[in-house]
């Protein structure tokens, strides 16, 4: 069974490589570090790592770590027994208990405040773990997977992110790769998440214009695919069972559209290269080492393909 059965969908070689890497260690119990900016897919990552694992039968259990207020976080992952705490009135089973033999997601783990991560460490090191305020310790056969937006090197020089959880942590990472580093998936993204959102809002679709696509391929997508999805439920139900048209899209995917010229059609090659550079330079507000950041070309380059396709800032 191959990812998009699984519902995720790409073919660039960033994502089939993040997809790959997924495949091969979802086998082992090793723990998996899924990095990647917002949106990129990390916890759909996570559930297709658990789905394809020996552990698949039993549920994944989620800690989402940033919600999680740092006093409640020991009890939430290690549970307690009746009185241990002012209101423990019943005794509770953690997170780590109830993943038993089962996949444990640690989402956005660099939020984890400083205590939790010397407790986190500790568990994750011995394997063992007791209930607060219980007097026996016990044993979890859980396999970890835990996912960051932010970069936990940078959050580890700051003295933000404890070292050696660090690499206990790191032991297999696998970087989700941003959106704006494999347009060629939009496409086929755009036709997958435009009808689960059509099933889902019991409305007719008739795809996109050229137009539209054009534009979509050619921006740069801060908040990656949840960001396409939710410009893609609007344009849906604006465009009220049309094809989905430059109109129906939010001004920010708009902004900096040049037309094809003479000869060139929508989805012919070079207007797409001089589209996705005259947007990148009109929402870097011409600063060219911004917007060569953001295309992943040097400023040499940048000036190079503005020169060539007459791009003047106006
Ligand atoms: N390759 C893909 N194919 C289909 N749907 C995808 C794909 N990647 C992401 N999605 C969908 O996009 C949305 C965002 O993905 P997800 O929640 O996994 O991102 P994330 O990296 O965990 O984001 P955050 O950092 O905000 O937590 C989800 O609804 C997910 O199902
Ligand atoms: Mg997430």
């Amino acid at each position: 069974m191959n990812a998009s059965e699984h519902g995720l969908i790409g073919s660039s070689r960033a994502w089939l490589r993040a997809i790959d890497l997924c495949g091969r260690v979802a086998n082992t119990r090793a723990t998996v570090l899924l990095t990647g900016e917002t949106g990129t897919g990390k916890d759909a990552l996570a559930r297709y790592i658990h789905r394809l694992s020996p552990r698949r039968e039993r549920p994944m259990i989620v800690c989402n770590c940033s919600a999680c207020p740092a006093e409640l976080l020991e009890s939430e992952l290690f549970g307690h027994e009746r009185g241990a705490f002012t209101g423990a009135i019943h005794s509770r089973a953690g997170l780590f208990e109830r993943a038993d033999q089962s996949t444990l997601l640690l989402d956005e783990v660099g939020d984890i405040a400083q205590v939790a991560q010397a407790k986190l460490l500790r568990v994750i090191q011995e394997r063992r773990f007791s209930r607060i305020g219980a007097a026996y310790t016990q044993e979890s056969d859980v396999r970890i997977v835990a996912t960051t937006h932010a970069d936990l090197r940078k959050l580890m020089e700051r003295g933000r992110f404890r070292e050696d959880l660090f690499y206990r942590l790191n032991v297999f990472p696998i970087h989700v790769p941003p959106l704006r580093e494999r347009r060629e998936d939009i496409p086929n993204l755009a036709t997958h998440l435009l009808g689960v959102i059509a099933r889902r809002n019991r409305a007719r679709q008739s795809g996109m214009t050229e137009e539209a696509l054009a534009l979509l391929v050619s921006f740069h997508w801060p908040g990656n695919v949840r960001q396409l999805q939710s410009v893609l439920e609007r344009a849906l139900l604006l465009s009220m069972g049309e094809p989905i048209a430059r109109d129906h899209l939010p001004s920010e995917i708009t902004a900096g559209w040049i037309p094809p010229e003479d000869g060139e059609t929508m989805t012919s090659l070079t207007y797409a290269h001089r589209l996705m550079v005259a947007r990148s330079l009109y929402e870097a507000r011409w600063d060219y080492s911004k917007a060569a950041g953001q295309l992943g070309v040097s400023v040499h380059i940048l000036r190079q393909l503005a020169n060539r396709f007459q791009l003047k800032r106006d």
